[in-house]
C-alpha cells in the first residue's frame, strides 16, 4: 500500500519525506486554507519535497474552467496530480486532462456507481472517504470494498486512494480490503509506529542493558 499525506503543511511533509514514509500527497482546499499559505506557491513547494504525485484541486466547477485550473496547475511540476470533484463536469474534465497526459484524482467519491464512472472517465486516482461516511452513521469501508471488487471485475487500472482517514484502524482495514493508496493526515501515519507492549518491552530491555555496564561503541 502506498502512503499519502493527507496535508498542505512543508513542515509536516518533510518530516515524513525524510524517513522515507512518503509516496504523494494530497491536498484539498480547506487544507490549503488551514495553511494559510499561496496554492501554487505551496503545490510548487511540496512537489520539490516527494518525488510522488502531489494532488491540487481545481475551484472551478463548470468543464471548461475546470481544465483551464487543471492545465494552469499541471504546469507546475510533471508530479502535478489535478483533483476534479466527482460531478458530471468533473468527470468530462477527467477524461479531457487524463487523455493529454496528466494524472487525475476524482475526489468526492461517495459510492461504487460514482467510482465506477470514474474509472471509465480515465482517473488515475479515485477517493472514497472513508471517515465522511462514518460520520452520518455508513459504514466506509464497505465502499472500498466494493470499489476493489468491480475494479477488479473489470481490470480498470484506477487506483483506488482511500480518503478521509481518521484513525490507525482505518488505514489498517483499508489496507486488508486492498485499497492502493490511503491518504492519512501526519498525526494518524507517525501514530502507526505506536504500541504500549513496544514501549513498556523497550524500557525492560534498557534497563537491562545498563546492568549490565556495556556499550556497543
Ligand atoms: C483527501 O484527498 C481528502 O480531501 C481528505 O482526506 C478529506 O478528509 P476529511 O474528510 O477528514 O476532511
Amino acid at each position: 500500500m502506498k502512503f499519502f499525506a493527507d496535508t498542505a503543511d512543508t513542515d509536516e511533509i518533510r518530516d515524513l519525506a525524510d524517513i522515507g514514509l512518503l509516496d504523494g500527497v494530497t491536498t484539498n482546499p480547506s487544507l490549503v486554507h488551514k495553511s494559510g499559505r499561496d496554492f501554487k506557491q505551496v503545490i510548487a513547494e511540496i512537489c520539490e519535497l516527494v518525488e510522488g504525485p502531489v494532488s491540487a484541486e481545481v475551484a472551478a466547477t463548470e468543464f471548461d474552467s475546470m481544465v483551464a485550473e487543471g492545465r494552469e496547475l499541471a504546469g507546475i511540476a510533471d508530479n502535478v496530480t489535478i483533483k476534479v470533484p466527482l460531478t458530471w463536469d468533473g468527470l468530462k474534465a477527467c477524461r479531457v486532462l487524463s487523455q493529454g497526459g496528466t494524472m487525475v484524482n476524482v475526489t468526492l467519491c461517495f459510492n461504487a456507481n460514482q467510482a465506477l464512472l470514474a474509472a471509465k472517465a480515465g482517473a488515475t486516482f479515485i477517493s472514497p472517504f472513508i471517515g465522511r461516511l462514518d460520520d452520518i452513521g455508513l459504514d466506509g469501508m464497505e465502499l472500498i470494498e466494493e470499489i476493489r471488487e468491480i475494479y477488479d471485475n473489470y481490470a480498470f487500472a484506477t487506483e483506488i486512494l482511500a480518503a478521509s482517514i481518521r484513525s490507525a484502524n482505518h488505514v489498517k482495514y483499508a489496507a486488508m480490503a486492498g485499497a492502493d493508496v490511503a491518504t492519512v493526515p501526519p498525526a494518524v501515519l507517525k501514530g502507526l509506529v505506536k504500541h504500549p507492549l513496544t514501549d513498556k518491552g523497550l524500557d525492560a530491555f534498557l534497563a537491562d542493558w545498563g546492568k549490565t555496564g556495556q556499550k556497543i561503541i
